[in-house]
C-alpha cells in the first residue's frame, strides 16, 4: 500500500479477478462490540466518534444468488472510536423481506435489480411488491439511526446497539410506502442551524419531488433534533430517476437524467424494475433547481436547465459563485447508464464493457440560461465527497474512491485526494489485492466542534477495503491532508462491497 503523485498511466489492470470476486459473499456472523487491534500503524487517540456503514450483507439464499449485489438486505457495520480504541459491532436490518426469507430458506420476494423467485417468469409475474431491504446508506437523525432504501420508507435502528425498531415514517411525515431518498445532505449550518436536506420523488410521465429539511440538533426556539422545519412538493414533466442530489445555501439541484421505463418486462416476471430503465439515445438531461427554504430564491419556481450528455448518480457537492452569480455542481458522469443484462453474472463482468464514471463540473447560469462544463477527473471513480463543514460550499478538496490505472474501467482500489483548486492529486492505493468502497472525511475536530480556521483537509478518512489475500475486510484510517497510512485493522468480518456510510461524533 503506497502513497503516490500521479503517475504514468498503466495499461495492465493491476488485480486478480478472484480477489475482486471473493468479495461476493454471506456475511455469517452479527458481532457485539468487539475490540479491534491495528496490525499496522495506531489509531488516532482523536478520533472519536462512530462511522456507521450500509451495503447488501446476504447475496445468496438456498443456493440461489442474487442477480445483483444492490438486491442483497441491508447489513449495518458500526465501528466506534475513543480513545485510541476500536470497536465493531455489526447487525443485519431486520426488514419484512429478511425475517421472511429467513424463515423460509429462499428468496420470497423479486429484488428490484433483476433477482427473482425461484420458478421462472410464471412465479414472478404480476407480483409487483417491492422488498424494502433497507441496503443504500445509514445515518443518524435525533436519537434515531435510519436505514435507507430510496423507494420506501426508512427502518429506524437503535444507534448503540443497531437493533431494528421497525419502519419509520417520520412520526407520521411519511404515507406508508412514500419514498425517501437514500442520500440525505447535511447543511453544515448555511442559514444557523446544521440541517439534514433529503428528498423523495414519486416518478411517473410527471414526477413531483418532495424537499424536505430536519433540524439535527435540539435549537433554543423548542424544535427539537429530528423536527421537519422545511417541506415543499415540486413536480416536473417527465420520468425521473433521481439517486442523489446537491445543495447549495439557496438551492436544492437534481439532475433528471435521460432515462426512460418501461414496466412491461417487470410486470410480466422477467426483470426486475430497475432492470426496465433504460437511456434515451442521443437525449440529455436537464437539471431542477429548486429554492430552498429559507434561501435568495425561497417561493420561487424551480429553474430549468440543460445537462450535458451523460448518466449520474452521484454529486460530489454544489455551491454558489458569488463572483458570476453561476450555481456550480460536480458530479460523477458515465457515458451512458450502466446496467447489467438479464443473463449476465456480475461476477463475470466485463470491466471493459460499462462506462466508467468521471468527475465532472458544470456551471450553470441561472439568469442566462446556460451551462458550461470541464473534466475535474477523468481517471475512473465513484463515491466522492467534501469536509462536510463545506457541504455546499466552495470546497478545496475531495476525496473519492479511484481505479489504479489512470485510464479506462477497473475496480476500486485506491483512494484519491483531489486539489479541487490546483488539480493536484494524492493517491493512497490498496492494489493489487485490495478493494475499496467508499471513503469518509472525517474532520478533526476539538470539544466536539469545528475549529474555526482549521485546515480543510485536517482529519482522517476511513475507508473498508476488501483484502483479497485474507478474504476478509480490513479498515483502513488515512491522515487526510497526506493520505499516510494511520492504522489498518483487519475485521473478523467478510462484508461484501458496501454503499454508503456516515460518520457521527457520538462514540
Ligand atoms: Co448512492
Amino acid at each position: 500500500m503506497t502513497v503516490t503523485a500521479s503517475q504514468p498511466t498503466g495499461f495492465q489492470p493491476a488485480y486478480e479477478r478472484h480477489d475482486w470476486s471473493s468479495a461476493f459473499r454471506n456475511v455469517g456472523v452479527e458481532l457485539s462490540d468487539v475490540p479491534l487491534e491495528p496490525v499496522r500503524g495506531t489509531i488516532p487517540p482523536e478520533l472519536k466518534g462512530t462511522l456507521f456503514r450500509n451495503g447488501p450483507g446476504r447475496l445468496e439464499r438456498g443456493g440461489q444468488w442474487v442477480h445483483h449485489p444492490f438486491d442483497g438486505d441491508g447489513m449495518i457495520s458500526a465501528f466506534r472510536f475513543e480513545g485510541g480504541q476500536a470497536r465493531l459491532t455489526n447487525r443485519f436490518v431486520r426488514t419484512e423481506g429478511w425475517l421472511a426469507e429467513e424463515q423460509a430458506g429462499r428468496f420470497v420476494y423479486r429484488g428490484v435489480f433483476g433477482t427473482q423467485k425461484p420458478g421462472g417468469p410464471l412465479a414472478n409475474a404480476f407480483d409487483l411488491r417491492l422488498k424494502n431491504i433497507a441496503n443504500t446508506h445509514v445515518v443518524q437523525l435525533g436519537d434515531q439511526l435510519l436505514a435507507l432504501w430510496e423507494a420506501a420508507e426508512p427502518h429506524a435502528l437503535d444507534p448503540r446497539t443497531l437493533e431494528t425498531r421497525g419502519l419509520s415514517r417520520l412520526e407520521g411525515l411519511l404515507k406508508p410506502g412514500e419514498a425517501l431518498s437514500a442520500h440525505p445532505r447535511f447543511d453544515p449550518g448555511h442559514h444557523g442551524e446544521s440541517r439534514m436536506v433529503t428528498f423523495g420523488v414519486k416518478a411517473g410521465p410527471t414526477s413531483t419531488v418532495r424537499l424536505m429539511e430536519f433540524a439535527t440538533a435540539d435549537q433554543p426556539d423548542g424544535v427539537r433534533a429530528g423536527d421537519l422545519v422545511a417541506d415543499s412538493h415540486h413536480s416536473f414533466k417527465g420520468f425521473a430517476f433521481l439517486h442523489d442530489f446537491a445543495i447549495t445555501p439557496s438551492w436544492a439541484v437534481f439532475l433528471q437524467n435521460a432515462v426512460a421505463f418501461n414496466p412491461l418486462p417487470f410486470v410480466l416476471g422477467q426483470k426486475g424494475a430497475a432492470q426496465c430503465l433504460a437511456s434515451k439515445p442521443g437525449e440529455a438531461g436537464q437539471f431542477w433547481l429548486v429554492p430552498r427554504q429559507p434561501g435568495h430564491h425561497a417561493g420561487a419556481r424551480p429553474l430549468l436547465l440543460p445537462a450535458p450528455e451523460g448518466f449520474v448518480f452521484h454529486h460530489l457537492n454544489a455551491f454558489e459563485d458569488p463572483a458570476t452569480g453561476e450555481v456550480v455542481v460536480d458530479s460523477i458522469y458515465y457515458d451512458d447508464f450502466p446496467s447489467i443484462g438479464p443473463e449476465v453474472d456480475y461476477r463475470e463482468i466485463d470491466f471493459d464493457s460499462i462506462p466508467e464514471g468521471q468527475l465532472r463540473r458544470c456551471r450553470i447560469d441561472p439568469r442566462s440560461g446556460t451551462v458550461q462544463s470541464e473534466w475535474l477527473e477523468q481517471r475512473c471513480c465513484e463515491f466522492a465527497m467534501v469536509n462536510p463543514a463545506k457541504q455546499g460550499l466552495n470546497a478545496r478538496f475531495a476525496w473519492m474512491a479511484v481505479a489504479e490505472r489512470e485510464r479506462g474501467n477497473d475496480p476500486l482500489q485506491a483512494i484519491e485526494k483531489l486539489d479541487l483548486q490546483t488539480g493536484e492529486r494524492l493517491v493512497w492505493s490498496a492494489a493489487p489485492r485490495g478493494f475499496v468502497t467508499e471513503p469518509v472525511m472525517v474532520p478533526r475536530l476539538t470539544d466536539g466542534s469545528a475549529e474555526e480556521g482549521a485546515a480543510e483537509d485536517r482529519g482522517w478518512v476511513l475507508v473498508p477495503v476488501w483484502n483479497g489475500a485474507r478474504c476478509a475486510t480490513d479498515l483502513v484510517i488515512l491522515n487526510a491532508a497526506d493520505m499516510t497510512e494511520q492504522a489498518v485493522l483487519e475485521l473478523p468480518l467478510a462484508i461484501p462491497y458496501g454503499l454508503h456510510g456516515s460518520w457521527s461524533a457520538t462514540a
